[in-house]
């Protein structure tokens, strides 16, 4: 489910150097399957052109010229009316101001104010102007009419200052844009917790036992989540991949942290999805200082961890909302036998049994290849496939599951 598909959006681009970022941000709407108007003040002219943002959605971009000399007479009020969503990126102190208060002088102001979706604000301008009082109050008054505001952030300034009033970086823009699009979908409401990366179990301060997890498919199935509405939040080992627009994360490090952090989170949740690697044994002793070495062997007494989906299966009934629990079965070998006799130890509603030893799916791949598994004993098999759509495919099962609750 891509929420951006054939969303009509109105893209508007004030006087702010940042402008020229517009591009990027109109290229990749279009690339997703969005119906991108662009629409240019005066101001946004200057630094970038109608050709440019026509060259990158296909479609005509429109100036005030188009509001006074256009062959329609109500072009404001139609962009308006027929937008999904309306982003201002670059919002200059000045369109912030004007949009505060009803102003009416440009074509892009007037579509704002006939418009009835919601409107996406990405402030960009010197920090002096953006800590002005009056562009403080003017955001504080968008805020309190549920318009959204993005960043700015902070960093080198065109006035060859640094500080806050860069413009958000565009994939943060474009992650707000596909989360505001997302919700009112089918998963709207509901709460879905999500675990990935694999654990890390110390050995001493600068040395741990980990596995090859990368957090991907955990990743991919938070973000197949969102785009169907839902409320999420990632308990995750990874730091190095970027957080999905609108995700509540909590860093962790063991198992016994995150089985910590999913009892934590767990109230009101609707779906569980543990695809994190997590591991099955840890270091007896966790030793205070580096161990260092001296030429002799070390030997490693390792103990079991938790199994934390058998203690959600023990404590189960004490979250009535839980509807659907989910595992992952990462094998080498005998994967569907394996993977049978953990959903029915684990009491799970469904198990991703996915081949590890396969060339060009499993941990570090972008790609997976995956069989699902119900209690019934029926079988969903897959082929390669990406990340991304095996995510899908896994929400498409868990909003079955939750439905027939
Ligand atoms: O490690 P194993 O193959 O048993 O993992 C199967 C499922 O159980 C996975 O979903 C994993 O996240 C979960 N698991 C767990 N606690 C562990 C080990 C694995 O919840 N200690």
């Amino acid at each position: 489910m891509n929420p951006l598909k054939d969303k009509k959006i109105l893209l508007g681009i004030t006087g702010s150097i940042a402008a020229y970022k517009a591009a990027e941000i109109a290229s990749s709407l279009t690339k997703s399957g969005a119906i991108v108007n662009a629409v240019l003040t005066p101001g946004g002219e200057k630094f970038i052109t109608p050709l440019t943002l026509h060259s990158v959605t296909g479609r005509h971009a429109s100036v005030d010229k188009d509001l006074w000399e256009g062959e329609q007479h109500v072009t404001h009020i139609e962009l308006g009316h027929n937008s999904d969503l309306i982003v201002i990126a670059p919002a200059s102190a000045d369109f912030i101001a004007k949009i505060t208060h009803g102003f009416g002088d440009s074509l892009l102001a007037l579509a704002v104010l006939a418009g009835h979706c919601p409107v996406l604000v990405a402030p960009a301008m010197d920090g002096d102007m953006y800590l002005n009082q009056a562009t403080q109050e003017n955001i504080a008054q968008l805020m309190k009419r549920n318009f959204q505001i993005i960043g700015p952030a902070s960093g080198h300034l065109a006035s060859g200052l640094v500080g806050v009033g860069r413009m958000s970086d565009p994939q943060e823009i474009l992650g707000a844009i596909r989360y505001t699009l997302s919700r009112g979908g089918i998963l709207k409401n509901k709460k879905i917790l999500v675990t990935a990366g694999g654990t890390q179990e110390a050995i001493d301060p600068v040395r741990i036992i980990s596995n090859r997890s990368s957090g991907k498919q955990g990743y991919a199935i938070a973000q197949a989540a969102l785009d169907l509405g839902a409320d999420v939040t990632l308990i995750t080992t990874v730091t190095t991949l970027p957080i999905p627009y609108g995700c509540k994360v909590v860093y962790v490090k063991s198992a016994k942290e995150m089985q910590n952090a999913i009892f934590e989170n767990l109230t009101d949740i609707n779906a569980l999805i543990m695809c994190a690697a997590v591991a099955d044994f840890r270091p007896e002793v966790s030793e205070k200082e580096k161990i260092k070495k001296d030429g002799s062997e070390l030997l490693l007494r390792l103990e079991p961890t938790e199994d934390i989906l058998l203690e959600v299966a023990k404590r189960r009934y004490e979250y009535t909302k839980l509807n659907a629990v989910i595992g992952f079965a990462a094998e080498s070998e005998n994967l569907i036998k394996n993977a049978e006799s953990k959903l029915n130890k684990k009491k799970l509603d469904m198990i991703v049994a996915n081949d590890i030893s396969g060339k060009e799916s499993g941990f570090e791949s972008d790609k997976n290849q995956a069989c699902f598994l119900f209690p019934d004993g029926s079988k969903r098999d897959l082929p390669l496939m990406g990340k991304d759509q095996l995510a899908e495919l896994i929400m498409e099962e868990i909003n079955k599951i939750i439905i027939k609750q």
